[in-house]
């Protein structure tokens, strides 16, 4: 049987990256986000789109609607999965909200939707299927954090806050669930990588600018895993791993949206 793995903000950018190739390393997909075909949203991309992808992989894929924000949502999406497949071997923290702005310029429900979506959310997520997997044959979570976690000036202090927490939120869970067989480990993206969400918040400043592609998450994601899960409560950035050799060499892909 397939080995499972749900990725959240799944419809566009690096999550339908990593869905599709994780399809094609041989994985079913539960691939969850907002936007759906029934309930696109401003942005290109929804999880029905990624699920055809992912079938054209050649792999099974449940696309979720679901909001972040809404803990009966993410219920309902961990109960759907289970149903569909009976197992979660992988879970992608992926999702992530960046409000701009001076923070104390923000209201405080603003900064409180970072803290659910970058946060919370991956807690939740974690909180349903570690145990689940620590029962079973063991599986692996990955919380996508950000550079912007130690660079203040990065000028959106929810952002920094909540990939930081991110960050400090999977060290302790890896030490919680040493020996279980279950991995948590954080990538810390210190660079530029192409998404339609992050060239539309660029905007016009996207055109000048130098990104690379999304594949290498998926390089990175896919040897992360590979490691078993004694290799745990890491915080690794890009240029750690291709010192590893597990990311492909720089890569580029100029603005195309
Ligand atoms: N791109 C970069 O250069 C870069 C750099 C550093 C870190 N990162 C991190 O990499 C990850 C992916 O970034 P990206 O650039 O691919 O972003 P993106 O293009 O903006 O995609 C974000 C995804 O999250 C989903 N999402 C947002 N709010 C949600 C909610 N309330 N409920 C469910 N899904 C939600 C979006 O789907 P819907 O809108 O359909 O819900 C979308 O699929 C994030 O954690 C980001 O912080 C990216």
């Amino acid at each position: 049987m397939a080995k499972v793995a749900l990725i959240t903000g799944a419809s566009r950018g690096i999550g339908k990256q990593l869905a599709v190739d994780f399809a094609q390393a041989g994985y079913d997909i539960a691939a969850l986000a907002r936007s759906t075909a029934d309930a696109p949203t401003k942005l290109p991309g929804t999880v029905n789109e990624t699920a055809q992808l992912v079938e054209e992989a050649g792999q099974s894929c449940l696309p979720i609607g679901a909001n972040l924000s809404r803990v009966e949502d993410l219920d309902a999406a961990i109960a759907a999965t289970y149903d569909r497949f009976g197992q979660i071997d992988v879970l992608i923290n992926n999702a992530a909200i960046a409000p701009p702005g001076k923070a104390l310029e923000s209201d405080r429900r603003q900064w409180s939707l970072a803290v659910e979506i970058n946060v919370n959310a991956p807690f939740y997520l974690t909180h349903a299927v570690a145990p689940k997997m620590a029962s079973g044959d063991g599986g692996a979570v990955i919380n996508i954090g950000s550079g912007a976690a130690v660079s203040p000036e990065f000028g959106r202090a929810s952002y920094t806050t909540t990939k930081r927490a991110l960050e400090a939120m999977s060290e302790s869970l890896a030490s919680d669930l040493k020996g279980t067989g279950v991995s948590v480990n954080c990538l810390r993206l210190e660079l530029s990588v192409w998404s339609e969400g992050y060239a539309f918040t660029l905007g016009e400043r996207a055109k000048e600018m130098d990104f690379e592609d999304p594949v290498i998450m998926s390089d990175a994601c896919l040897w992360m895993v590979a490691q078993g899960p004694e290799w745990t409560g890491r915080i690794v950035t890009i240029a750690d791993l291709r010192k590893y050799g597990a990311v492909r060499p720089r890569t580029r892909m100029s603005w195309e949206a």
